[in-house]
C-alpha cells in the first residue's frame, strides 16, 4: 500500500551543523517524523505536505499570537519584546525559500536532473540562515520557558514556537541529509 519508507535516527549533515538538536540548542520534540519515503518524487510530496505546508499554515498563527503576547505583557521582565518581528522575518524567509525549492529545485529533481551544485550551495546557505534564527528564537524565548505567571496565550505561544523549531530542524535535516545528496556533483 504505501511507498517503501526509510528511516534515520540521527541523519548526519555534510557541515556537522545541524547534525543534532544539542548543536543548535533547539531541543526535539514528538513532532518531527521518524520515517519518509525512500523514492525521490514521494520524497519530495512528503516534505510538501509535512513541512512546507504546515510552516505556511502555522506561522501566521504563531505571529499573532505574539503580538497578543508583546501588546498584553510587555510590562512583565520576561516578555519576549520583538518576537513578533522576528516570527515574522522567519515566516517571510521561509516562505522566499519554500517558493524557490518549489519552482526551481523540485521539479528538477522529479525529473531526474542534477541542479547546478550552486543551486543547492543556495539553500544549504539558506538552511544555516534558518538556524540562525532559531538560536534568536530560543534566547528570546529563554529555552522556550514560560514564567510561572504566563497566561494561556503566552504558554500557546512558546509551545508552538517549540514545535514550529523542532519541525523546521527536521526539514532541514531531511533536505540536508537525505535528499541533496542524491544530487551531489
Ligand atoms: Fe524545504
Ligand atoms: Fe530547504
Amino acid at each position: 500500500m504505501g511507498t517503501p519508507l526509510d528511516t534515520v535516527s540521527q541523519p548526519r549533515s555534510a557541515s556537522g551543523r545541524l547534525d543534532s538538536g544539542g548543536d543548535t540548542g533547539i531541543p526535539s520534540g514528538d513532532a518531527p517524523p521518524a520515517t519518509w519515503p525512500h523514492d525521490t518524487d514521494a520524497l519530495i510530496t512528503f516534505i510538501e505536505t509535512r513541512f512546507h505546508a504546515v510552516h505556511r499554515r502555522e506561522l501566521p498563527d504563531l505571529v499573532r499570537l505574539a503580538r497578543q503576547v508583546e501588546a498584553s505583557q510587555k510590562t512583565h521582565p520576561a516578555a519576549p519584546l520583538g518576537i513578533a518581528d522576528l516570527l515574522q522575518c522567519i515566516e517571510w524567509d521561509l516562505e522566499s525559500h519554500m517558493q524557490k525549492e518549489e519552482q526551481g529545485l523540485f521539479p528538477s529533481m522529479r525529473h531526474g536532473e542534477h541542479p547546478a551544485p550552486a543551486a543547492i550551495a543556495l539553500m544549504l546557505d539558506d538552511h544555516e540562515d534558518h538556524a540562525a534564527n532559531l538560536q534568536r528564537l530560543r534566547a528570546l524565548t529563554r529555552d522556550f520557558s514560560v514564567p510561572g505567571d504566563a497566561c494561556p496565550t503566552w504558554n500557546a505561544l512558546y509551545a508552538g514556537i517549540r514545535k514550529l523549531a523542532d519541525d523546521l530542524m527536521a526539514h532541514i535535516r531531511i533536505e540536508n541529509d537525505v535528499l541533496f545528496p542524491r544530487f551531489a556533483a
